[in-house]
């Protein structure tokens, strides 16, 4: 199995953000999670992905224990992460972005020498991420400069730079126009056919979320309330009632 969690369980304080959820994540499957505001989705990825430590429950990748792992050492593994808000940075180039984060994968910074070959070769692989994302004539624009849909891009870009097996995306479309939104839809696809990716997506936008999942799972107040493929997810009446107060246009 590529992804496991059982039991998983976070409090703030006496707040239960994330309670008891046990998600099963099958290879080369476009999972959803959903669920209304404060339902502990990002909760739940901080869990899966490290940057915060479950008061219980387990995390199982590739039938292996990583519970307590560091981001590092899981994205070393595959498994990574882009964020809700991106993680470019501003003042650098889309290449420069990508590079760095190809560096970080090969563990060299700055301060070591690097041939010229070793330069180029780090290039040539940022440039064809990019390629890959729909950067390709964006290259030096600064990340601050590119249009939002094209910063989504560019975390994608630097999420795969990492080479993962898994990729986690927290609301990849917030914040985008309806057509940038078809144009990272179309990528996630595009990621799990040619590259064979595993994508755990969280999204707000449920009409994408139809139309891009093998299987969803529907989160509230920390819960799995209902979990199963599009078709069924849009008729479940638990799930209806738990967006009475929000919208869940399907
Ligand atoms: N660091 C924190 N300290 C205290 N409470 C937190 C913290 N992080 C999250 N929470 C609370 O935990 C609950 C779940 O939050 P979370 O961010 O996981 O929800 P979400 O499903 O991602 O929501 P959204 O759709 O708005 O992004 C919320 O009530 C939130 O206020
Ligand atoms: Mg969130």
């Amino acid at each position: 199995m590529m992804l496991q969690t059982a039991g998983l369980s976070k409090n703030f304080g006496g707040l239960q953000a994330v309670a008891g959820v046990s998600l099963t994540v099958r290879e080369r499957t476009v999972h959803s999670v959903i669920g209304p505001n404060g339902a502990g989705k990002t909760t739940l990825f901080n869990l899966i992905t490290g940057s915060i430590k479950p008061a219980s429950g387990t995390v199982k990748f590739l039938d292996q224990d990583v519970t307590h792992w560091l981001p590092n050492r899981l994205a070393e593994v595959g498994l990574v992460r882009t964020f809700q808000r991106t993680s470019i940075f501003r003042r650098l180039t889309a290449i420069e972005n990508v590079a760095l984060a190809i560096r970080s994968r090969r563990k060299l910074n700055y301060a070591i020498r690097m041939s010229r070959g070793e330069e180029q070769e780090i290039r040539d692989e940022a440039a064809a991420l990019l390629r890959q994302v729909g950067l390709r004539d964006r290259e030096n624009v600064t990340g601050g400069n590119l249009a939002h849909g094209y910063q989504r891009a560019l975390d994608i870009a630097i999420g795969l730079a990492l080479r993962p097996k898994l990729l986690l995306m927290d609301e990849p479309l917030a914040g985008m126009s309806r057509g940038d939104r078809q144009g990272i839809a179309d990528l996630v696809l595009k990621l799990r056919e040619e590259l064979g990716l595993t994508l755990v997506v969280v999204e707000h936008d449920i009409g994408m979320v139809m139309r891009l999942s093998d299987v969803i799972t529907v989160m509230q107040n920390g819960r799995v309330i209902a979990e199963g493929p599009p078709d069924a997810i849009r008729e479940n009446p638990d799930v209806k009632r738990a967006y009475l107060h929000g919208s869940f246009a399907a």
